[in-house]
């Protein structure tokens, strides 16, 4: 049977409550003299409007919003930016897609705040003075849509997956565009348009 002194257990009660005594000492005295460190204040938002800059296609957009207000909601109603679509409004179709710091988003499920200091590109970008991107040529040359409602969301993701692979397989292009929902079905034309820009035509 071991005793509270049996030295096979290494320490006795009595050199336990001496060592817990000693550390709460040198503990107090560190509470004594260690200057207090107060958390930096965090930035507050809200209630109410703010008005933030958004780097929209390369250029400083100022729009004015509230907390809760998401990236889409900024750019449909503050910017007039109407290309990206409000459909199912809670990330199921990706109608709403735009590219954040290249990199497709819904915009339905991200705060406009967020985007601050990212570079945000729209379906907007690909007209920029005059030009006609040659995914959009493409889009229109396979007829890669019918009714069109899908269309902007689905362009933004197979422009960030040409960006991503270069020349996609038709199963990585299946992979990326796994969150856009066409209703019309027009998945192999979209296909095609991807293929056909990756291969040079549109140019
Ligand atoms: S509107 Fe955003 S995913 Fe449908
Ligand atoms: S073209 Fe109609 S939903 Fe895609």
């Amino acid at each position: 049977m071991t005793t509270p002194t049996d030295p096979r257990r290494g320490f006795s009660r009595r050199s336990f409550l001496k060592g817990t005594a000693a550390a709460s000492v040198a503990g107090a005295g560190l509470t004594a003299t260690a200057p207090a460190l107060a958390p930096p204040e965090p930035a507050k938002f809200g209630p109410g409007e703010h008005e933030i800059t958004l780097a929209i296609n390369g250029e400083n957009r100022k729009v004015t919003v509230e907390t809760r207000t998401t990236l889409l909601d900024a750019l449909r109603d503050g910017l007039d930016l109407t290309g990206c679509k409000k459909i199912c409004d809670r990330g199921a179709c990706g109608g709403c897609t735009v590219l954040l710091d290249g990199e497709p988003v819904n915009g339905c499920l991200t705060l406009a705040m967020d985007g601050v200091g990212a570079e945000i590109t729209t379906v907007e970008s690909l007209t920029q003075g005059g030009e006609v991107h040659p995914l959009l040529e493409s889009f229109a040359h396979c007829d890669a849509m019918q009714c069109g409602f899908c269309t902007p969301g689905m362009v933004m993701t197979s422009l960030a997956c040409l960006n991503r692979r270069g020349k996609p397989t038709r199963a990585q292009m299946a992979h990326d565009l796994s969150g856009n929902i066409c209703r019309c079905g027009t998945y192999g034309r979209i296909m095609d348009a991807i293929e056909r820009t990756a291969n040079g035509g549109g140019r």
